[in-house]
């Protein structure tokens, strides 16, 4: 580089790399991109997989729909339009973060194939990880924790996921946890199971 250029551009301005961070960190940035009803279970396993990757040595961040949607996303309601920017401005956040070699640990319904689609395309397919918490409608409206479903039934909640609003499956996710008939436990087990290998640092 002649040193005209270099005035221009010098060195301390360039940025350091994704490898050299998790050089760092000895581990690998990923996104776990859990998806599933209302209520299928996405912010309990994400919770407790990050308490078992911390114990692991993993740095990780939990990224969830409904506390994202009280602060950067306060703005945002669910409209197929609203639930697409809401998946947009998460996936940018990842992506630095990715970037910095953090472990993201995503829980939001994300109905649709084409959300789910630019998600994916804004983080990079190599770190993004597709996980389907398949919990039936029955057993989502049945437990119904925060009592949405009652309410969607009756109609004082409009665009509700499974009920006036779509949702449809992953076609093919890198993992699915049926979790009608797993205990949240082995849900992480199958979790930390599949994950260990791709977040794992290896020169
Ligand atoms: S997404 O569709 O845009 O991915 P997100 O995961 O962020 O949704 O938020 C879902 C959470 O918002 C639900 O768990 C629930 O607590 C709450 N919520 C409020 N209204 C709705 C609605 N109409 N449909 C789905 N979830 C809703």
């Amino acid at each position: 580089m002649n040193s005209q250029v270099e005035n221009i551009h010098p060195q301390y301005e360039k940025i350091l790399s994704k490898g050299e961070k998790e050089r760092l960190l000895q581990q690998r940035g990923k996104v776990v991109w859990l998806t599933g009803l209302s209520g299928a279970g996405k912010t309990t396993i994400a919770n407790l997989l990050e308490l078992e990757l911390y114990k692991r040595g993993f740095v990780t961040q939990i990224l969830d729909g409904d506390i994202i949607r009280s602060g950067i996303n306060n703005n945002l309601g669910f409209s197929v339009d609203e639930r697409e920017e809401n998946i947009r401005r998460v996936a940018e956040v990842s992506k630095l973060l990715v970037h910095c070699g953090i472990i993201c640990l995503n829980s939001f319904i994300s109905p649709t194939k084409e959300i789910r689609d630019k998600a994916k395309k804004i983080i990079g397919e190599k770190n993004f990880i597709e996980v389907f918490v398949n919990t039936s409608l029955a057993v989502c409206e049945q437990r119904d924790v925060k009592g949405l479903y009652k309410k969607a039934r009756e109609g004082k909640i409009k665009n509700f996921t499974g009920i006036d609003s779509p949702y449809e499956k992953p076609e093919n996710p890198d993992l699915i946890l049926n979790s009608d008939n797993m205990t949240i436990e082995e849900s992480v087990d199958k979790c930390i199971e599949y994950l260990l290998p791709i977040i794992s640092y290896k020169e």
